[in-house]
């Protein structure tokens, strides 16, 4: 039987530690400050900030929303940032993506003062990670790291392939499992032989986007599978595909319109693997709480506790 890496369980073990740091800091002198951007009304965008804003408050950080319209410029943009920036009670930033067209992401990205990019994204911390700098590093790979280690799953000399090459999770998660001395590959959508390459890999992580991608074909027997895709089942036929017609999918689906499934086939992991993260409540938790987690190392940092 493989090993079901809960990413639930790990995530709730992080808040844990994360409750006293943000008490001693309110208690010294403040608690940490986070001001989460939206720009339009993008339902998945609403809900991750809505979790973003909601986790930080419970945990007794103080938050806010700046929900903005979707006619935005990039120099309205740009000044919001800006004045964000200067703000002694914000430790962390985070504009959520993705932006409308017309506005310059990429300027916007880099206007958000380094020390306060708790997404990880800005090419300082981009640079920090590829020069093995400490710096704030991208939620998604920081909670891969973390499930990994503390499932005391061996990364050093063992082959990890990394699907997707996106900023987000596929660059950044490759030189995270590198720096961790693993011996990385990256693949792609012009990668050859997709499924012999991932068959090599101890470590596979899939972070692509495209529904029950990998199949028993790409997973050797064994292997950890991180699959980070959440991909949306909105036709029933896909459902009862990808799912073999399975009876509870099938009832859920009538119920809520959808079904979550992730970038790797549920049946090829729970066939193959020797451990592997379930969709949802893998990876989804860590995201989050790796995003306090730099909140509350950004605090810190300001705060020189
Ligand atoms: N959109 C989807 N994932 C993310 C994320 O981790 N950070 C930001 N800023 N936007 C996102």
């Amino acid at each position: 039987m493989p090993t079901i890496l809960d990413g639930n369980r790990i995530r709730d073990a992080i808040k844990e530690e994360l409750r006293p740091r943000i008490a001693r800091l309110a208690a010294a002198k403040r608690p940490p400050g986070f001001a989460a951007v939206l720009v339009g009304n993008n339902p998945a965008s609403e809900t991750y900030v809505r979790t973003k804003t909601k986790t930080s408050q419970d945990l007794g950080m103080c938050s806010q929303k700046l929900a903005l319209p979707e006619s935005i410029t990039t120099e309205e943009l740009l000044a919001i940032v800006n004045h964000l920036n200067t703000r002694k009670d914000v430790d962390g930033i985070l504009v959520q993506l993705p932006l409308p067209p017309q506005v310059d992401t990429k300027r916007i990205l880099l206007s958000v003062a380094p020390d306060k990019d708790v997404d990880g994204l800005h090419p300082y911390n981009v640079g920090c990670l590829v020069a093995g700098l400490p710096a704030l590093r991208p939620c998604t790979p920081a909670g891969i790291l973390q499930l990994l280690q503390r499932y005391e799953i061996p990364i050093a000399g063992r082959r990890a392939v990394v699907v997707g090459r996106s900023d987000l999770v596929g660059k950044p998660v490759a030189l995270i499992l590198l720096e961790r001395n693993a011996t990385v590959t990256i693949c792609h959508s012009k990668t050859t032989d997709l499924a012999g390459v991932c068959r090599e890999a101890d470590i596979l992580v899939a972070a692509v986007g495209r529904p029950a991608l990998l199949t028993a074909d790409h997973i050797k027997p064994g292997a950890t599978v991180i699959d980070v895709g959440i991909n949306s089942l909105e036709s029933r036929e896909e459902v009862a595909r990808i799912f073999r017609n399975s009876a509870e999918k099938l009832a859920a689906f009538e119920r809520k319109g959808s079904v979550l499934v992730g970038d790797a086939d549920p049946f090829a992991l729970a066939e193959r693997a020797g451990a592997y993260t379930p969709v949802p409540g893998g990876v989804g938790p860590l995201t989050i709480v790796m995003l306090m987690a730099n909140i509350v190392d950004s605090a810190e940092r300001h705060l020189e506790i």
